[in-house]
């Protein structure tokens, strides 16, 4: 301390204190200097604050050093300097004590504002996808042979040659085996090239009597066009029972086809060949869009090409354990993703598959 007087000494604490508290005092007095001020601006003058108060009140304060000449002073004014001393700390505990309240209210304000939640503002809708039209469609078709007493049947998509071909009473040299028209992994594993795999699957999981359909991911080695793509879907068919006929297949498809696209739709039957059904038929639908007398759709013909069927062959049968002369049965099969691009008029298969969510979105 100085040579100044101890009272004079006092003063100058209060002085100083003064000044430094300067730029606090008008938090208590106006709350508005408090509200432009902010709550991390607001927590650093707290801190200032509380160094403030340790500076002038604190054990190593210039007022502790004071409180320690109340002794020393003379007798006479003693009295009169300790009140000094007391008046004093009073005057600044009051004063910090007043701003450190404010602003603890306005810090918890604050807080408080900034933790609420308004529970009557309108929630965030998430985003939700939207289901693929090749999706759409197969549970279309899934629906229509669940009515009909169909099993659904789903399967591997990498194949053995036995479930590929030989089962399927394709032959060793037959133009389907060839390297060019299906993808082979090594140790003799092919992608299935069609559906027709599962009919081997569901009768040697199933037994028969068996009716089921397949629908799924197939794989060629097809150069991608307006209606081919590598990777595709399609829909098996099978029913095997005593005493199936051709009449079967006929009936099941007609119906089918009416369920999908109207009950004026009519089907027809075209001879064709595929090693695993005898006798086999391409199976055409009446356009449903121009009923038969001709569009862009069905090219002109009326007609709609849609699959492949047939009795299945005895040796596919036998292949699995069932005798020919006992039990009969058809197949069928679809390719999902010409459908599709029928159905909602796609003039390329290919859109399917780009991802691109501007297309993706207009299914629902
Ligand atoms: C078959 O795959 C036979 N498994 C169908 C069958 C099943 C016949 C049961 C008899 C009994 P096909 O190779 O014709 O048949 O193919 C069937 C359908 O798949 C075609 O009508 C077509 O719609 C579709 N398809 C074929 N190749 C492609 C491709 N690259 N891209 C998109 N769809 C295709």
């Amino acid at each position: 301390m100085t040579d100044q007087s101890p009272q004079a000494q006092v003063e100058s604490i209060t002085k100083a204190f003064e000044q430094d508290f300067g730029r606090f005092a008008s938090f208590s007095d106006d709350p508005s200097a408090l509200s432009s001020l902010g709550l991390d601006a607001a927590l650093a003058e707290q801190r200032a604050v509380t160094e403030l108060r340790t500076r002038y009140l604190g054990k190593k304060s210039d007022l502790a050093a004071a409180k320690k000449l109340i002794g020393r002073v003379a007798p006479e004014e003693r009295a009169g300097f300790g009140q000094l001393v007391q008046a004093t700390q009073d005057k600044l505990e009051t004063m910090l004590d007043q701003v450190e309240l404010s602003l603890r209210n306005y810090i918890e304000a604050e807080r408080t504002a900034r933790e609420s939640i308004d529970v009557t503002m309108p929630g965030r809708r998430p985003r939700t996808g939207h289901r693929h039209p090749i999706t759409l469609l197969r549970e279309r078709l899934e629906d229509v042979f669940v009515a009909l007493g169909y099993a659904i049947e789903d399967d591997r998509e990498i194949e053995t040659d036995f479930y590929n071909f030989d089962a399927l009473n394709i032959p060793e040299n037959h133009p389907a085996r060839a390297w060019q028209d299906t993808f082979y992994t090594v140790d003799g594993f092919a992608l299935r090239s069609q559906t027709s795999t599962v009919q081997i699957h569901a009768m040697q999981r199933r037994g028969v009597p068996v009716r089921m359909i397949a629908p799924g991911r197939v794989f060629r080695r097809d150069t991608p066009d307006p209606t081919h793509n590598p990777m595709f879907f399609q829909v098996e068919g099978l029913c095997v029972d005593r005493g199936i006929t051709m009449a079967h297949l006929k009936g099941t498809v007609a119906e089918f086809l009416r369920r999908m696209f109207g009950p004026d739709t009519v089907t027809r039957f075209r001879p064709s060949y595929f090693p695993f059904t005898e006798p086999s038929a391409e199976f055409d639908f009446s356009c449903f869009k121009c009923k038969g007398s001709g569009c862009r759709i069905c090219k002109n013909s009326g007609w709609i090409e849609l699959g492949g069927s047939g009795m299945v062959h005895p040796n596919v049968l036998r292949a699995v354990g069932v005798d020919p002369q006992e039990y009969s049965g058809f197949a069928f099969g679809l390719g999902i993703d010409r459908m599709c691009a029928l159905m909602y008029e796609l003039d390329d298969i290919r859109l399917l598959f780009e991802n691109d969510v501007r297309f993706l979105e207009k299914f629902e």
